[in-house]
């Protein structure tokens, strides 16, 4: 091969690899695979307006049966039968201020295990709580219910003790908590407490709600307590959380008030 003949044949390889760039042109990593279309108006999307929340179904459990978590006890709704008593009871593994065997230590099955999980994320928030009452029996709320009216007379203690046959204690579903180490345990001075603010923020996550509002004693029948919870399941009580806390009475549409029917 001649000088010339390889001086031709590189040319001639330097021309087609130019050609072949031209012709398929040079394509990068991003580049669009097909054509482009010549840009187009953008026709308005058709608005659906926004759908209707769907509402709560409140006929889920009912608010008259006593083993109902949404059952709904006050002046004006005694429990039916006055003497009722649930089957389930136990003890929650947690805090509590006096002996596990003892029932008024313990709750409905399920709420134990509510409380059980509120107590648990309550100390990995560092808020370290106790039972300081859950179930009472017709008979034990009498005792209680005798001695603060001896100690305060009726009218004061119709203002923070139920009379038996008509205390959330009985059904099983209800439970004072407090401090662990003590101090303003059944006080409104909880609801101060970092404990009782938590208690108050998130119990309704856990199925729970704080039942006796401050704002609330014309509606529930009774003053302040920021430690007295009921449980009523985690669907209800967040409904009832995102509405400001409403009275269950107020939410279901019945019979409250400070007298007794
Ligand atoms: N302290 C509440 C109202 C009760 O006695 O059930
Ligand atoms: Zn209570």
């Amino acid at each position: 091969m001649t000088r010339q003949t390889v001086k031709l044949s590189a040319l001639s390889v330097a021309a087609l690899a130019a050609i072949g760039f031209v012709w398929f042109g040079y394509r990068g990593d991003n580049a669009p695979t097909t054509a482009q279309t010549p840009t187009q108006s953008t026709p308005t999307p058709k608005t659906n307006p926004a759908p209707e929340p769907i509402p709560f179904d409140t006929s889920q459990y009912s608010i008259t049966d006593p083993a109902s978590p949404w059952v709904i006890v006050n002046k004006s709704n005694p429990l039916s039968p006055r003497d009722y008593a649930p089957s389930d009871l136990r003890a929650p593994n947690v805090a509590l201020s006096a002996s596990a065997s003892s029932a008024r230590m313990q709750l409905r099955d399920q709420a134990a295990t509510a409380l059980e999980a509120m107590f648990a994320a309550a100390t990995s928030a560092g808020h370290m709580l106790r039972v300081d009452s859950a179930y009472r029996s017709y008979t034990y709320q009498k005792t209680v219910n005798d001695r603060i009216v001896a100690q305060i007379g009726q009218t004061a203690a119709d203002r923070e003790s139920a009379r038996p046959g008509y205390s959330e204690h009985q059904t099983g579903w209800a439970v004072d908590v407090g401090p662990k180490s003590g101090g303003c345990n059944l006080s409104a001075c909880f609801g101060d407490l970092p404990s009782g603010i938590w208690v108050a923020e998130n119990a309704h996550r856990y199925g729970f709600i704080v039942r006796y509002g401050k704002t609330q004693e014309a509606i529930t029948g009774y003053t302040y307590e920021p430690w007295h919870l009921r449980y009523v399941g985690v669907a209800l009580a967040t409904e009832i959380a995102s509405r400001d806390m409403i009275t269950l009475e107020a939410f279901f549409d019945v019979t409250g008030g400070t007298t007794y029917e």
